[in-house]
């Protein structure tokens, strides 16, 4: 299962390069990028730089923070983490191009000692107990099943009393998800939870969930102004389609009527270990 969910992630075997690519087919310098540059692709997940921002508030983190990101994937979420609170942050994905790219754009963009990026899974964390300060996961437990085991292995490296920040897309009460949707292009490996069901595997953990903020209207304006530039073909040189290939169109088109039609929402939790 882990790599199927690998696999449809993986259309590139160097991600690196192709992104490099893109940015010098519109003029940019790679010795000069900033995070910026890279936003629109490396901040995997709907709202964007803003929504990681939004989460990372509710952490409680310092420039000496030891943060894990669980499902990094091009690394933009723990980046945006290191340069904003000049703390360490330690990524695990399970997609190995993912990894490589995360360190090649890290290393770009001057954060490469601020940063980590491992191959792994979220539900068998290859950590000690109690490492880590704080702990975060952005749009990746749709992509688990065993999300029980997932919440376990974070509760287990995170320290006492410190911080959990999850931001998912979870099952709406409109209906069954429309596929393709990014993360997955059939249901095999699409596992949403319900928010209920969030609540009670956060509590199931050992986490009291201190903040639940619901932003699906935004999500889906987010999306819906996505799907207006694709219609005008007025797209960035770089978007998810960069790795998720020719049907990021129709994805798109998916995930506007799931949220439309709120079929998903997403929800973000602040808890506390
Ligand atoms: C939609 S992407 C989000 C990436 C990143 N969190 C972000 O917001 O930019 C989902 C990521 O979860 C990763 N993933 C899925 N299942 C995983 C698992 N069991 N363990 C670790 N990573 C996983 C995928 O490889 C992919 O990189």
């Amino acid at each position: 299962m882990s790599d199927k969910v690998a696999n449809h992630y993986s259309s590139h075997s160097d991600l690196a390069d192709a992104i490099a690519g893109r940015l010098r087919e519109s003029g940019k310098d790679i010795a000069a990028l900033t995070t910026a540059d890279l936003g629109a692709i490396d901040e995997f997940h709907i709202r964007g730089r803003k929504a990681t921002l939004e989460l990372a508030a509710g952490l409680g983190l310092t420039a000496s923070s030891r943060v894990l990101d669980l499902g990094s994937g091009l690394g933009g979420p723990a980046r945006t983490l290191a340069e904003t609170y000049g703390c360490h942050v330690t990524g695990i994905d399970l997609t190995p191009a993912f990894c490589a790219a995360a360190m090649a754009l890290s290393a770009w963009v001057g954060l490469a000692d601020k940063v980590e990026f491992q191959i792994g899974d979220a539900t068998r964390l290859p950590f000690a107990d109690a490492s880590f300060d704080a702990a975060m996961t952005i749009h990746v437990a749709m992509n688990i099943a065993a999300k029980d085991r997932m919440y376990a292995e974070a509760r287990r490296v995170l320290r006492p009393g410190s911080r959990f920040g999850i931001y998912d897309v979870l099952q709406g009460e409109g209906g069954d998800v429309l596929y393709p949707v990014p993360w997955a292009r059939e249901p095999s490996i699409s596992h949403v939870a319900t928010p209920d069901q969030m609540k009670s595997l956060l509590a199931g953990a050992g986490f009291k969930i201190l903040n639940e903020i619901d932003s699906t209207e935004e999500s889906q304006r987010w999306f819906e102004a996505m799907a207006a530039r694709m219609k005008q073909g007025s797209t960035p040189p770089l978007t998810f389609r960069t790795f998720l290939g020719d049907d990021f169109p129709a994805m798109t088109r998916n995930q506007v009527l799931n949220l439309q039609e709120r079929r998903i929402r997403t929800v973000s939790y602040i808890c506390e270990a």
